[in-house]
């Protein structure tokens, strides 16, 4: 569904990523992990067209993404929950959502779009008349992903959800992640903590130094310590590209 193929970006002559491909199925769960600073962030950034691509290809269900101007992505089915949620603080929670359905939904869409939200996170309709900047962090990581889902995604890319979460939060967060997945929304996540990133995917990718060091189906590699090395630097060779 998502294919990224060779991908190479940075910023003004700075480059981060190095050949990178990735893939994520319709309805899968694919997890994005490495150390501080390998490109993670950079690499979803580059898939939604927020960071320059110097080479390589984006494809999402059949569409060119690299050669699509930046403001016609709300609409192919890809929706990007960024990294420390990036709300309209000074909006209401409820204008925040309305925002997420883009400029031409239909009213009824957005409704509808409502009425999911609130029934995946029955808190933000408490909050609804709330300015997005007053929620705790915990809501406002709901409130980013409700938004994120009111465009009617088939893909959700979410860049480390958990951030800041208490324990509580955190399942709660997990929670929502995997109904959205269970209604058929593939996920790309970025996760810092290991265990947590593999018990929740399929698969999963370890960047490190802006390269891929490392992929395969998650319970394979949870199992060898694969990924750890990875961190480090050590190539496994047995493991390098179990897929
Ligand atoms: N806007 C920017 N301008 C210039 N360099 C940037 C910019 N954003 C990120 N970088 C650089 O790109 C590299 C990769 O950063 P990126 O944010 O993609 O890493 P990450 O894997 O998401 O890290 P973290 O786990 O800390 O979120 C870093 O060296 C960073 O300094
Ligand atoms: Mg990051």
């Amino acid at each position: 569904m998502l294919e990224v193929d060779n991908l190479s970006a940075g910023y003004r002559g700075h480059q981060v990523l190095w050949n990178v491909s990735i893939r994520v199925d319709a309805g899968e769960v694919v997890a994005l992990l490495g150390p501080n600073g390998s490109g993670k962030s950079t690499l979803m950034n580059s898939i939604s067209r927020l960071v320059e691509r110097l080479d390589g290809r984006i494809v999402f269900d059949g569409i060119a993404l690299h050669a699509l101007p930046a403001h016609r992505l709300l609409g192919c089915g890809l929706s990007h929950v960024l990294e420390r949620h990036r709300l309209f603080p000074y909006m209401s929670v409820l204008e925040n959502l309305q925002l997420g359905a883009g400029p031409r939904a239909p009213r009824r869409a957005v409704a509808e779009g409502l009425d999911r939200a609130y029934g995946l996170f029955p808190r933000l309709r408490e909050r609804a008349g709330q300015m997005a900047g007053s929620l705790s962090g915990g809501e406002q990581q709901m409130c980013a992903i409700a938004r994120g889902l009111m465009s009617r995604p088939r893909m959700l890319l979410i860049d480390e959800p958990f951030i800041g979460l208490s324990p509580h939060m955190r399942t709660d967060v997990a929670a929502a992640l995997d109904r959205i997945n269970r209604d058929g929304v593939a996920i790309l996540l970025i996760e810092q903590n290991v265990a947590a990133a593999l018990a929740m995917s399929r698969r999963c990718y370890v960047l490190r130094e802006g390269r891929v060091a490392l992929h395969g189906p998650s319970a394979e590699l949870a199992a060898g310590g694969a990924v750890e090395r990875a961190f480090l630097g050590r190539l496994d060779p047995a493991g390098a590209a179990v897929n």
